[in-house]
């Protein structure tokens, strides 16, 4: 969470903070800063409520020039949503920016005697004050001290009055990546502010002092010896970051699943079947292990329950989904023997880096399935399999999700055939029916016209349920929060013979409910829970495949769906239940990509 960027070098140092905060904005957008060195030398602070249009608008009326400055873009944690709030903080010689949460900002506001000085209710300003008092001329050591002093997670970046043209930055859990480029020196929160500038870049390890300049960048342990930057190349495009054309990053990147799954299988198809030797992981980690547990946080989380519901009748080993939060702090049943997956798209929400963390401490092996390159997770896996869904933009996760299943299919594939559960002909023909689960999606993508009206009345109601049996309740989960966060209206996954043990008291007339029934053993099941409802005058959405039998006014709205083998229905169902959502958004006139609230990447707990 928030957006960071700095600059150093001979452009316009204001046009590209406030680019760069553009295109960060997704990871909050409370409030907006910039900090720079204006023509004589002194720290300019601009920042403001609202999103980074206000930022610009009013940075539009400054004339000076500047060539150094740091930029962000805030999702509060500490302290609401005001002026005071927004970053860059000031702070005697210091001005600095801050993604991250300080823990123990309360006793050093005590130790240090700030309570009068503070102009803000941060955590952040807290730790410029504390660094403003260790600052005798060195940043170095001004910084060293700060960090034996903080607890949490930062990422830093920092001026100082007298040392113009000059950002340190320092991070520690959040993430910050650099570069030097031909325009010269940039660091940021993420790749896509650096993306316009230069392919290549390097993560900034953590307990390190990066240095930016005008002409270099240099990076030093704590004690201030050089170390060399291990320098990554981006592999994405800038086409892939903008909208192309499309109204919204989400739809854009509903459109782009398809292409996103043959990425993220072709590559790794040899001879008809999965194969991860360039991944470099070896079929030993799926033999070896006698329990799975996958740990993720929100729609990761959901990819993950979508993969236990595949995994385990065809394994026949017991598959447990953790939510990342909660088993951070659990006393985990998992030895040396259990292959712990970990899924993220971001590669650095906090939670699932400490579900990671907690992992290899008790023995487990450890596999990531991670769409940013470089991130935290991917580093501290002991074996990762990249998503290749290209960079997501939208707050709520479309492409990443029907990737992180793809990965999830493909590795069940492989661990089935190399424990011997497929033969290599079931490999293969799973593979294929994989494959075909691609033209569904561009089927109900191509369709999304005809699924407008479906959101008329949804978007006229509070409450909104969800439900489905086995594989098809793992689906109403992600509809549910997807439905949530970007169109505020209240909605409920459940696993459809539930309903009766409490909820149904919620069924009254017209509330909708979207019923998925694509499971064939489970099917007379699922259409006996809709009737139930709809005897209690609910507005039925019900999704089929495309053969299957529904009784004529049963339901107010039947979606089918090409017809798939049953474990494959997810890929055009995914594509359904994230359109629902997307135009509800629309009719209620809210902000797609940047819903309230929310904020891309979670890294802060
Ligand atoms: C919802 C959404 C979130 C993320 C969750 C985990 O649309 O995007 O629920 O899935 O915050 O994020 P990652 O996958 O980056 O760890």
């Amino acid at each position: 969470m928030c957006g960071i960027i700095g600059y150093s070098g001979p452009l316009e140092a204001r046009d590209i903070l406030l680019t760069g905060l553009s295109q960060l904005e997704y990871r909050g957008y409370d409030s907006a800063g910039i900090a720079y060195f204006d023509t004589f030398s002194d720290i300019h602070v601009v920042k403001k409520i609202g999103k980074v249009a206000n930022l610009k608008s009013i940075c539009a009326l400054e004339t000076d020039t500047a060539h150094c400055g740091i930029g962000h873009t805030r999702w509060a944690t500490h302290g609401g949503v005001s002026d005071a709030n927004a970053h860059p903080h000031r702070a005697g010689k210091v001005t600095l920016i801050h993604n991250g949460i300080i823990e123990n900002y309360h006793g050093l506001t005590e130790e240090f005697d700030l309570e009068d000085q503070l102009a803000s209710q941060t955590d952040s300003e807290v730790a410029a004050w504390v660094l403003d008092r260790f600052y005798e001329g060195s940043p170095l050591d001004a910084i060293r001290h700060l960090l034996e002093r903080i607890q949490g997670s930062y990422g830093f970046c920092i001026m100082f009055d007298d040392r113009p043209g000059e950002i340190y930055a320092v991070r520690s859990i959040s993430p910050l990546v650099a570069s030097y480029t031909h325009s010269g020196a940039l660091i940021a929160s993420d790749l896509t502010a650096l993306i316009p500038y230069t392919r290549s870049y390097f993560v900034v390890p953590e307990h390190h002092i990066v240095k930016l300049t005008g002409y270099k960048i240099s990076l030093m342990d704590l004690e201030g010896n050089a170390v060399s930057p291990e320098m990554m190349k981006v592999d994405w495009n800038m086409d892939s970051a903008m909208k192309n054309g499309f109204p919204h990053f989400m739809l854009k990147e509903i459109h782009e699943q398809p292409e996103a799954l043959k990425q993220t299988i072709l590559p790794r198809m040899a001879k008809g079947i999965p194969d991860f030797e360039d991944d470099r992981i070896p079929d030993s980690l799926f033999t070896r292990c006698s329990q799975i547990h996958i740990i993720a946080c929100g729609t990761a989380m959901h990819a993950g329950m979508v993969a236990k519901a595949l995994m385990e009748p065809v394994l026949r080993i017991p598959v447990t989904v953790s939510i990342a939060s909660e088993f951070r702090y659990e006393d985990p049943l998992i030895d040396e023997k259990t292959l712990v997956m970990i899924i993220s798209q971001s590669g650095e929400t906090i939670d699932t880096l400490a579900a990671l963390r907690l992992a290899k401490s008790c023995g487990s092996m450890t596999l990531a399935i991670v769409n940013v390159k470089g991130s935290t997770i991917a580093r501290e896996s002991d074996y990762v399999l990249y998503t290749h869904a290209g960079p997501e933009i939208a707050v709520a996760s479309t492409k990443a999700y029907s990737v992180q299943l793809a990965a999830l299919y493909m590795i069940s594939c492989r661990m089935a055939f190399v424990r011997e559960k497929f033969t290599r002909s079931e490999a293969k023909a799973f593979l294929t029916e994989l494959l075909d689960a691609i033209p569904a999606m561009e089927t109900m993508i191509r369709k999304k016209e005809e699924e407008k009206h479906l959101v008329t009345h949804l978007i006229q109601q509070n409450d909104v349920f969800f439900m489905g049996r086995g594989l098809d309740y793992a689906f109403s989960l992600e509809g549910a929060l997807k439905l949530k966060e970007i169109s505020y209206i209240h909605a409920e996954a459940y696993a459809a013979g539930e309903l009766k043990h409490g909820t149904i008291a919620l069924i009254a007339s017209k509330v909708p409910v979207i019923a998925i029934a694509t499971q064939e053993h489970v099917f007379a099941k699922m259409i006996s829970n809709v009737r139930e409802v709809k005897a209690r005058g609910a507005f039925v959405i019900l999704l089929t495949k495309e053969h299957a039998a529904v009784e004529e006014g049963l339901a107010d709205i039947h979606i089918r769906i090409p017809d798939l083998d049953d474990r494959f229905t997810v890929f055009p169902i995914a594509v359904i239940l994230q359109l629902i959502a997307y135009y509800a958004s629309i009719g209620k006139n809210l902000d797609v990509d940047q819903p309230r609230n929310l904020a891309k990447s979670v890294t802060v707990e």
